[in-house]
Formats: structure tokens, sequence, C-alpha cells
């Protein structure tokens, strides 16, 4: 995976993976469904799969999974 660094001059770098999670870098806030804001972090995968079992962070179930 590419490292975040401030050259690129973005506040945070959105990564889609081949038929996997969709990875946020950098300085963001995640708002849940419910309007609460999820613990500041600097790195997160998001699943798209919807098949994780703690949404809505990628647990890697989507690896075993036939795309
Ligand atoms: S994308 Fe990884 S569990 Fe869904």
């Amino acid at each position: 995976m590419e490292e975040f660094t401030e050259e690129k001059k973005a506040a945070c770098v959105i990564t889609l993976k081949p038929k996997g999670p969709i990875s946020i870098l950098g300085d963001f806030i995640i708002i849940d469904e419910e309007g609460n804001e999820l613990p500041k972090r600097e790195k997160i995968s998001i699943c798209r799969c919807g098949m994780s079992d703690k949404m809505p962070v990628c647990d890697g179930t989507h690896k075993g999974l036939c795309f």
C-alpha cells in the first residue's frame, strides 16, 4: 500500500481496493448512519462487500467471497 505523505497535498487518500474495502488514510472523520462520529484514527478500511461482522469496518471476510 502506498504511504500517505505531505507531498501529496491532500488531507486524506481514499483507495478503492480491488474486490475489497475502501481504504482511507490521513486526516478525516467518519459519521455513522445515526450521526455519531466514529473514534478518530489515521487509517481505516470501510467494508463494501456488506459481509463484515464489524460493519462499517472491513474484517477481511471479503477475501473468502467469490466476486
Ligand atoms: S470489504 Fe472486507 S469484509 Fe467487506
